[in-house]
């Protein structure tokens, strides 16, 4: 509670400042905030659904299993985290003596929202002889009830630590746990949890797609419903959708993610084409409003006067660390 009144206080301030300090249109933002990163000694990581410019000016780009090992490793003074809250928190509860600032603090994730604590606790109460194994898209207060965490990376190895007669609560995500155990041939038990980005991709639309673009290879995020999965060339995390692009000989993608990925698909492979896969309606729903809320200007505005600032009490830091370092070892013994 203390965290969030923090929090809020730290977002009004920031906001009054806004209100006060426009950022010139002519002002290079791309050198300013490079004068910052040497200043304040700051790295910056970020998301690959974070907006190009964004990507551009970032020390490392990267999925939430990579971003969190540069967190645990980095030597900076400050991390500015462009992401959403669960990302920037996991950097805060690996350094907790460093300052963690998150752009826009209300960069937050469906998944997370959807996973209120005591209805978890509830949960985990009806199975009792069942561990907790959480996907990284989740608060610190889901996180302190877990055994283990995983991302979408590193779930099949964080699973598979694991005897095959474990009972296991996976959470939150079901479309990411139904994929886990059909591809680990388990039952382990689903929390009721979905990515508004990921649910709402169109069969329909993507096999229209694929018909006028033959060629096309279909790939998407575990985070994708069944019947989406059930129709693709390759599945993986944003790292092992790009890493693929860059390996695989096909000349024309759909990309059934979050829009963002495409910057760095392009990138890396100029000579061939990406379609970012079409959402139910006519709307961008392919873009993570989550993610999205950052923006140049206010990771500028968010180095220069360090805040929003992610704040959290040395209980929470304490308890919700184990089951990540857990996560990290078991992904390094992996070679992941
Ligand atoms: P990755 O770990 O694959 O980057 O996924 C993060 C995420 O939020 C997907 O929606
Ligand atoms: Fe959360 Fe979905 Fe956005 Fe990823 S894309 S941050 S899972 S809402």
């Amino acid at each position: 509670m203390q965290e969030i009144i923090l929090q809020e206080a730290q977002n009004n301030i920031l906001k009054k400042g806004f209100l006060d300090l426009e950022v010139s249109p002519t002002m290079d933002l791309f050198l300013e905030i490079e004068k910052l990163k040497k200043e304040k000694k700051a790295v910056i990581l970020a998301h690959y659904y974070q907006e190009p410019d964004i990507q551009d000016v970032a020390d490392y780009i990267g999925d939430s299993l990579k971003l969190a090992q540069i967190a645990e490793k980095t030597q900076a003074e400050i991390i500015v985290f462009a992401g959403v809250h669960f990302m920037a928190e996991t950097a805060k509860i690996l350094n907790p003596n460093k300052k963690v600032l998150l752009p826009d603090l209300h960069a937050g994730c469906s998944l997370s929202e959807g996973c209120p604590p005591d209805l978890f606790k509830k949960f985990i109460n009806k199975h009792p002889d069942h561990i907790v194994i959480s996907y990284i898209n989740c608060s610190a207060e889901i996180k302190k009830l877990s055994d283990v965490i995983c991302t979408s990376s590193n779930a099949k190895a964080i699973i598979e630590s694991f005897p095959k007669e474990q009972k296991i609560i996976f959470a939150p995500d079901k479309n990411l746990g139904a994929y886990m155990n059909k591809i680990t041939k388990r039952e382990m038990v689903l929390w009721n949890g979905s990515c508004i980005v990921h649910e709402q991709f169109s069969l329909e639309k993507i096999l229209k797609l694929k018909e006028k673009h033959k060629q096309a290879k279909v790939i998407a995020h575990p985070e994708c419903e069944d019947a989406v999965l059930r129709i693709t060339d390759f599945i993986g995390s944003t790292s092992g959708l790009l890493n693929f692009t860059k390996t695989d000989e096909a000349l024309e993608y759909i990309i059934v993610t979050e829009a963002g990925i495409i910057h760095q698909m392009e990138k890396n492979n100029p000579n061939k084409k990406f379609i970012p896969a079409p959402p139910e309606n006519n709307c961008a729903c392919n873009n993570c409003p989550h993610m999205k809320l950052n923006s140049l200007e206010k990771l500028y505005l968010c180095m220069k006067y360090e805040a929003p600032e992610i704040i959290m009490d040395e209980e929470t830091i304490k308890k919700a660390k184990n089951p990540i370092i857990k996560m990290l070892e078991i992904s390094k013994k992996a070679g992941l």
